[in-house]
């Protein structure tokens, strides 16, 4: 499988900080002991991720925009590109060391994302795709599952928590949800929910309220894995609203329609 220059750009940016997050996520479990906890340290390793990125990034290409969660955005000289980077993806899966974290970067081109990559360094799964070259996990071409009814079908979300999001609407999107599919799951990193959409390992994949380093690589690997993706009403605002519905032909419209379905007369 043949890398652009730019993809490999992407590639060595996401193994550098990938080397830092594993070597932290080691030291974390030492940290759940401790008095302070492990959160400032955590929110250090995210930093130094996010500089580790951006400097390999802009090392290769100095005229590029950069929009990462951890710093204010960098304006490019060159208005057409731009990156857009989650250094870390999971922080709380992270800071209690459960290893469903990842490295996100995409790549932007006049407002359209062009490529993508995904890597978790703690199961060494390094998902890629590039416009119009297909996505892959590690070196293996990946597509989107093919089921076609819900009810085979499982399903990612995100979950709303404390202090975030709206708990009552996703209470009624997931009693309509539960009640179709074989399963729902939530795993904690949008970018990898979404890369696993595109493996085939979830069918489908429903969240609210992300913010667009969450779904940018992610959302090229699916489209280059066969599958479709649309904001809650089936339309193209997902970054503008931040909600997202994934999943193949099929499934990605049955979701669209079930988790829209009216709140039920009790
Ligand atoms: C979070 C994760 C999580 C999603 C949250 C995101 P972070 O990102 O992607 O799965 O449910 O909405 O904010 O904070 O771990 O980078
Ligand atoms: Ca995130
Ligand atoms: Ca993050």
């Amino acid at each position: 499988m043949a890398r652009s220059a730019l993809l490999n750009v992407m590639v060595q940016a996401a193994l550098k900080a990938g080397k830092t997050l594993s070597r932290d996520f080691g030291e974390v479990q030492n940290l759940q002991v401790s008095v302070k906890g492990p959160s400032d340290f955590v929110s250090q390793a995210d930093i130094k991720a996010e500089r580790t990125v951006r400097d390999e990034l802009l090392k290769a290409r100095p005229t590029y925009g950069f929009l990462g969660e951890e710093s204010e955005e960098i304006i490019g000289t060159d208005g057409a590109h731009r990156w857009i980077v989650d250094p870390l993806d999971g922080t709380t899966n992270f800071l209690h060391g459960i290893p469903q974290f990842a490295v996100s970067i995409a790549l932007e081109r006049n407002g359209e994302v062009v490529a993508g990559v995904v890597f978790n360094p703690a199961t060494d799964e390094l998902y890629t795709a590039e416009r119009g070259g297909g996505a892959f996990l590690n070196d293996r071409r990946i597509r989107v599952a093919a089921r076609k009814v819900l009810s085979d079908c499982v399903v990612g979300c995100g979950l709303p928590h404390l202090g975030r999001g709206n708990h009552g609407k996703f209470l009624v999107e997931l009693r309509h949800v539960m009640g179709e599919v074989a399963g729902v799951r939530r795993m904690g990193a949008a970018s990898l929910d979404l890369a696993y959409v595109a493996a085939g390992r979830l069918d489908g994949f429903w969240e609210t309220a992300l913010s667009p380093w969450d779904m940018a690589a992610g959302l090229v690997l699916i489209r280059e894995a066969g599958g479709y993706s649309s904001d809650m009403s089936g339309g193209n605002e997902i970054f503008s609203t931040g909600n997202v519905v994934a999943g193949n032909e099929y499934i990605h419209r049955a979701l669209v329609e079930t988790v829209n379905r009216p709140i039920p007369k009790l």
